[in-house]
């Protein structure tokens, strides 16, 4: 399978953000974020792949600053890793307001998405081609995520299971803000 440099699928959105993207307290919504960086997922991973692709999770979503109604909002995307059937997009999210020109970054944040044929099994997707130290490091970077999701799931999925026998559940809660009333 022939592989693709970053650049075949490097992608930008820019957006401005309209009145009706607003939340209560006059801010742009997340939700309207999360959508926009999931078609630009989508448009990176389907580009890389030549391949229909689904979204299966999300990783370090966090809003850093709000998003004002007026900015124009860029999201950047990029592959920043493939394993067999799945890819990772990273995306960069700037906010400009355009009266001052002043930039700022509101969130990075990496989906992680799978290829599908056109007889909807999951598919297998060409080699990343790694052409400078960037690649490289978000390369690595996407593989310890990944290294350390999967500790994490089977971590989880041991201590649920053992859950009921477990002792130390009033030492583990004596410093949170919840009180046992069973
Ligand atoms: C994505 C989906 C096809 C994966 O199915 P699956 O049976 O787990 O597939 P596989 O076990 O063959 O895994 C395929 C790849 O997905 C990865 N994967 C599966 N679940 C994952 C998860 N929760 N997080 C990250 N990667 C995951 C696997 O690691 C594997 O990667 P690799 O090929 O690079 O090694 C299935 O979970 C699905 O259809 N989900 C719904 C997707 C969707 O509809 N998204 C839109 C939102 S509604």
């Amino acid at each position: 399978m022939e592989g693709h440099p970053v650049a075949f699928s490097r992608s930008v959105i820019t957006e401005l953000m309209v009145p009706s993207y607003a939340n209560f307290g006059g801010k742009v919504h997340g939700g309207t974020l999360m959508s926009l960086m999931d078609k630009l997922a989508y448009v990176c991973a389907s580009k890389h792949a030549g391949n229909y692709c689904v979204t299966v999770s999300v990783d370090n979503v966090q809003f850093l600053r709000p998003v004002e109604v007026g900015e124009v909002v860029s999201l950047m995307g990029s592959v920043n890793y493939v394993g067999t059937k799945s890819l990772v997009v990273g995306i960069k999210v700037m906010a400009e307001n355009l009266q001052n020109g002043v930039s700022k970054h509101t969130n990075t944040c990496y989906f992680t998405m799978v290829a599908k044929s056109a007889d909807g099994s999951t598919a297998h997707v060409p080699p990343l081609i790694l052409e400078c130290e960037d690649d490289v490091r978000r390369f690595c970077s996407a593989l310890q995520r990944r290294r350390i999701r999967e500790e994490g799931v089977a971590f989880m999925t041991e201590y649920k299971a053992a859950f009921t026998d477990h002792h130390d559940v009033a030492d583990l809660l004596s410093t949170e803000r919840c009180l046992l009333a069973l």
